[in-house]
């Protein structure tokens, strides 16, 4: 039904018959009566209902009072840290689609937000998908043509996003022609991230030539400007091979041209409702780390700063200076695992720990999503406070991703003649698009269907 005023901009009803038949109620939920709504990861119930992005329908046939249909929403009142799990295909990178229209500014008005103010985003796109984030389906793509198909049974107009900027490092071939080539700039990677890029640690002999060579560089060089101070510099008490080994790695980074005196600076991404994407397919993990690092952390600075200024203005009634940085800024991170490891040294983890420990009070957002879940570090994982569980087959993962979810899990679920009351078992049989969403502030999960994209769906190539 939705909260649409005008029926014919309502949501068709979908599922009015549902094979799961979940034997525990749903103890508390924020249900609205009124058009049969459901809100996740608000806090406190408002009876104004703004700041809603759509999510989909709930799909299970609940005991007691039953949901079964009803319009699942998530406020984005507040900052989230959102966890999407699931094996390759389940529907996280759909998800991430999902949340990213959810939240952007759209071409067209849509009844997937409900009285939301278009925020800030960032995108970091491991498998360069996002990009068709700026188009409608296409009918002449065979998968887009489903899409299509999808959203006329759910009563959805196709659309695009109105402001979305794409980026890709040097040496990557561009797909649409529009994007931007962006470097690091050297100054920007300190000295554990440098550290964890040649894979030393910080007191290593490696990292301490890498340490010393970095304090004794001026405020701006490039990497060929640290390459001759390495090569040049006076280094007598430091093994030779140290040295070298520290001035091999580094020449290999000169040469993939990632990095340039005239580095990304995160502010230019900060306008209000631009949706950034890093397209990072064509870089090595490592890589798409260290970008994924420089960027967290430029944000947790730049905001972390933004809303102490506003905090103080606030408390002292004075007027805020405007620094044209919006309030709120969300990122995206496709198979997190690549970038924020579990176990081993990787250059983004600090930086995404400090991101979401900070988030709350900065207005950082973060959304992850992994078909790896016990692979990604659990100091960033601690933050979570909802989650979206798709299909999951190996034990380790569903344990890994069981253990994240904010809330209770689900006892038991009838399905075609069967009696589950194993959740692992239960997310065994979810099909694309089907999940178990999670959040502080209901009793516990709720099986929900996504809903369809209204922007096209990549994941290939233009033909
Ligand atoms: N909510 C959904 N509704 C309809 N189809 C979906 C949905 N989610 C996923 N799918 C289908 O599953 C495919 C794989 O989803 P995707 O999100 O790309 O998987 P992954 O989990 O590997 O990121 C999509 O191309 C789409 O066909
Ligand atoms: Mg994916």
């Amino acid at each position: 039904m939705s909260f649409a005023p005008k029926l014919t901009e309502r949501f068709a009803t979908v599922f009015d018959r549902s094979p799961y038949q979940s034997t525990d109620p749903i103890g508390k939920v924020q249900y609205v009566q009124k058009g049969n709504n459901v809100v996740f990861g608000r806090a406190l119930r408002d009876d104004d209902e703004d700041n809603l992005v759509y999510i989909g329908k709930i799909m299970e046939n609940t005991v007691g009072r039953n949901y079964l249909s009803a319009d699942a929403w998530m406020d984005i009142t507040f900052p989230h840290v959102i966890y999407i799990t699931g094996t390759r295909g389940s529907g996280k990178s759909f998800d991430l689609g999902v949340l990213i229209e959810g939240i952007s500014e759209l071409n067209d008005p849509s009844p997937i937000q409900n009285a939301i103010s278009p925020l800030c985003s960032i995108v970091i796109d491991t498998q360069s998908q996002f990009w068709t984030l700026k188009y409608k389906p296409n009918p002449r793509v065979p998968e887009n043509a489903t899409q299509l198909l999808d959203l006329q049974k759910w009563n959805i107009s196709p659309n695009s996003l109105a402001n979305c900027q794409l980026f890709i490092p040097h040496g990557t071939d561009p797909i649409t022609g529009d994007e931007h080539v962006f470097h690091l700039n050297p100054r920007q990677v300190t000295h554990e991230e440098w550290c964890a890029l040649i894979g030393q640690e910080v007191y290593s002999p490696q990292g301490h030539v890498l340490g010393r060579a970095l304090d004794e560089m001026q405020e701006s060089f490039s990497l060929e400007d640290l390459i001759q101070h390495l090569t040049t510099g006076e280094w007598e008490e430091i093994p030779e091979s140290s040295r070298n080994a520290v001035i091999y790695k580094l020449d290999g980074y000169r040469r993939t041209g990632l990095f340039s005196d005239q580095g990304l600076d995160v502010k230019d991404l900060l306008k209000p409702s631009q949706c950034s994407v890093f397209m990072l397919r064509g870089i090595r993990n490592e890589d798409k780390a260290l970008v994924t690092a420089v960027i967290a952390r430029q944000l947790s600075s730049l905001m972390g700063e933004h809303h102490k200024k506003l905090k103080m203005s606030q408390f002292f009634d004075r007027e805020t200076e405007n620094d044209g940085l919006p309030n709120k800024v969300w990122m995206f991170i496709d198979e997190a695992h690549v970038v924020a490891p579990s176990g081993h040294l990787s250059p983004a983890k600090d930086a995404l720990t400090d991101y979401v420990k900070r988030g709350r009070d900065a207005g950082l957002s973060l959304v992850m999503a992994t078909q790896q879940p016990s692979a990604v570090d659990d100091r960033i994982l601690s933050q979570v406070n909802l989650s979206m569980s798709h299909r999951l087959t190996f034990q380790a993962d569903i344990s890994a991703a069981t253990n994240r979810v904010p809330t209770k899990l689900l006892k038991g679920l009838k399905f075609s003649g069967k009696d589950l009351s194993d959740f692992g078992d239960m997310l065994r049989y979810l099909e694309a698009g089907e999940c178990f969403l999670g959040d502080h502030n209901t009793s516990r999960v709720v099986m929900t269907h996504v809903r369809p994209r209204v922007t096209s769906h990549g994941g290939y190539n233009p033909r």
